[in-house]
This record gives C-alpha cells, sequence and structure tokens, in this order.
C-alpha cells in the first residue's frame, strides 16, 4: 500500500511517499506565503521522484501548523503524534523526541510502543526556535545552514543574556561591533537555544533515547550543546526534517478511523 505524509510547516513543507514501510521518496519545499501551493508542490515533488500518480496512492495524512490547508488529504494529524510516529519508526528505543522547527519547538514522551504519552510545547514566541537561529544568522551575514560549521573555531562562548529574539539580535549586534568573534558569538547562542531547549526537557521528564527531529536538528553545534546541557546522546536521524512527514504517512498506512490522544 502506498501511502503520502504531508507536513505543512511554518517554514518547510514537507512530504514523504511510503510503500508498505519503506520510504519511496521524499521533498522539502519552501512553505512561502501561501500553505495548500507549497503542499501541492511538495506532493508533486515526491510522485515524480517515485514515477507515479496521484491514483497510485492509498491515502493522504496531513499534519504540522498548516494542515487544514491541504486540502487533497483524507485526515489531518498533529505534529504530536506524527514526529512521535516518526521517531519511533526509525528507531523503536525512542522515548524523548526533541522537535525544533522554525516557529515551535516541542518535548514528546513516548512509550514502548511508539505511542505518545505526554509533550510539552513552546509555541508563545520565536525564542530557541529555528526562526531565533534565522535572525541572529542574519545579524551575523551568514546562512542559518552554516552555523554549525562555523562555531567549530570558538573557543570560547560569548554570553547571551537576553532570549528575547529582539534583545538578542541587539546583543549579537554590540558583540560584532566589540570584535567578539563569530564563531564565539554562535557558540554562545546556540547554548541559550540549548538551555531553552532542556528547560522544557526537564519539565516534561527526560527518558532516554533521546532523538531530535525538525530542521534544527541539522544545526550539528545545536545538537551537541543540547547533548552536554542534557547529559545524554542524542540520536539525529540521516533526514530531521521529514520525521513529521513520514509518521503522517505511517498514519496513513492504519486505520482511518484509528483516534490518537494527541
Ligand atoms: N541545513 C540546515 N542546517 C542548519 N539548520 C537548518 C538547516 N535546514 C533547516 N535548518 C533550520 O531548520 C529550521 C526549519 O525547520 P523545519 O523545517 O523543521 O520547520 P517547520 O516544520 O517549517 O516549522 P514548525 O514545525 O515550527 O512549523 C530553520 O529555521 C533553520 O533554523
Ligand atoms: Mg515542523
Amino acid at each position: 500500500m502506498v501511502t503520502a505524509g504531508i507536513d505543512a510547516g511554518s517554514l518547510t513543507t514537507d512530504a514523504v511517499l511510503l510503500h508498505d514501510g519503506k520510504i519511496l521518496a521524499y521533498s522539502i519545499v519552501n512553505t512561502g506565503s501561501q500553505t495548500s501551493r507549497a503542499a501541492e508542490r511538495a506532493y508533486q515533488e515526491i510522485l515524480e521522484k517515485a514515477s507515479m500518480k496521484v491514483s497510485d496512492v492509498a491515502a493522504v495524512v496531513a499534519t504540522g501548523y498548516g494542515r487544514r490547508s491541504v486540502l487533497f488529504a483524507g485526515r489531518q494529524v498533529t505534529e504530536i503524534t506524527c514526529h512521535g510516529r516518526g521517531a519511533a519508526f526509525l528507531s523503536p528505543q525512542v522515548r524523548t523526541v526533541i522537535d525544533i522547527g522554525g516557529q515551535d519547538s516541542k518535548v514528546i514522551r513516548l512509550d514502548e510502543q511508539g505511542n505518545v504519552i505526554d509533550f510539552l510545547m513552546n509555541d508563545k514566541c520565536a525564542a530557541g526556535t529555528g526562526r531565533f537561529l534565522e535572525v541572529m544568522a542574519q545579524a551575523l551575514e551568514l546562512p542559518v545552514t552554516v552555523l554549525g560549521d562555523a562555531e567549530k573555531e570558538a573557543l570560547q562562548a560569548a554570553e547571551i543574556s537576553s532570549m528575547c529574539t529582539v534583545f538578542a539580535e541587539s546583543e549579537v549586534v554590540s558583540l560584532i561591533a566589540r570584535g567578539v568573534p563569530r564563531a564565539e558569538i554562535i557558540r554562545g547562542l546556540h547554548r541559550a537555544v540549548a538551555e531553552r531547549t532542556t528547560a522544557l526537557a526537564h519539565r516534561l521528564g527526560l527518558e532516554p533515547a533521546v532523538m531530535m527531529t525538525g530542521g534544527v536538528a541539522k544545526n550539528t553545534g545545536i545538537v551537541s550543546a543540547l547533548s552536554e546541557k542534557l547529559g545524554v546522546e542524542i540520536f539525529v536521524p540521516p533526514e530531521p526534517q521529514i520525521v513529521g512527514a513520514l509518521g503522517a504517512a505511517l498514519v496513513a498506512q492504519g486505520s482511518s478511523s484509528q483516534a490518537f490522544l494527541f
């Protein structure tokens, strides 16, 4: 049975095409201003990559912040359930999932069967999210994708005292003006995000094994700062950004009447 999962996130829309537990194709496109268009593009891309047609797909499930705009999906399911599902599928020993996306961060606890038992989410402001890192990367005049590598030369971490995106950005600007090496500023920013995420994880209770999902998991500086603060190893799958879409495609393989707690 071929199914598709679409994760309509605030920054990226991701799609996964699944055939009996095997990923046939995936795509990651920018969401932009029209979620429905991005979802159609992401879906089209996976169909093209797998040389398939819409009629070959038995069911489509949408997740993510913009899931209600994915009109071609038969069902909408929360990101909590889908990230949990995707993570448990990739690694059955995972008990805690940390998803940091563009606009929010979440910590999800799973049981032995991969069902979500509890979660906590920070969606009140950009602090500690991908958006926070994007604003700081812009102030540093660097693409967000190089932050992980760029911090490697740091001998120490600069002190970032505010987690408010607006205040932190002006701190970064004045650190640059004072001649503090960019690598040290970046390490300071990564530590600040890790601290915020650690507080969220400790409020929920952290049980290993821990997996990180979402685009921010591609930032090796964040992963190592978080691993150090939490005192545990963090497993990052080969493509962490598609875990939500993978979970949605897995949900689509189950019965359409299956209910989820979260
Ligand atoms: N190659 C990369 N290297 C480092 N960071 C990356 C990379 N690609 C994406 N990111 C980070 O991932 C973030 C986007 O993550 P993701 O695609 O999971 O967000 P989203 O699902 O759209 O958002 P949300 O779940 O909050 O609605 C970007 O803001 C950026 O910080
Ligand atoms: Mg997301």
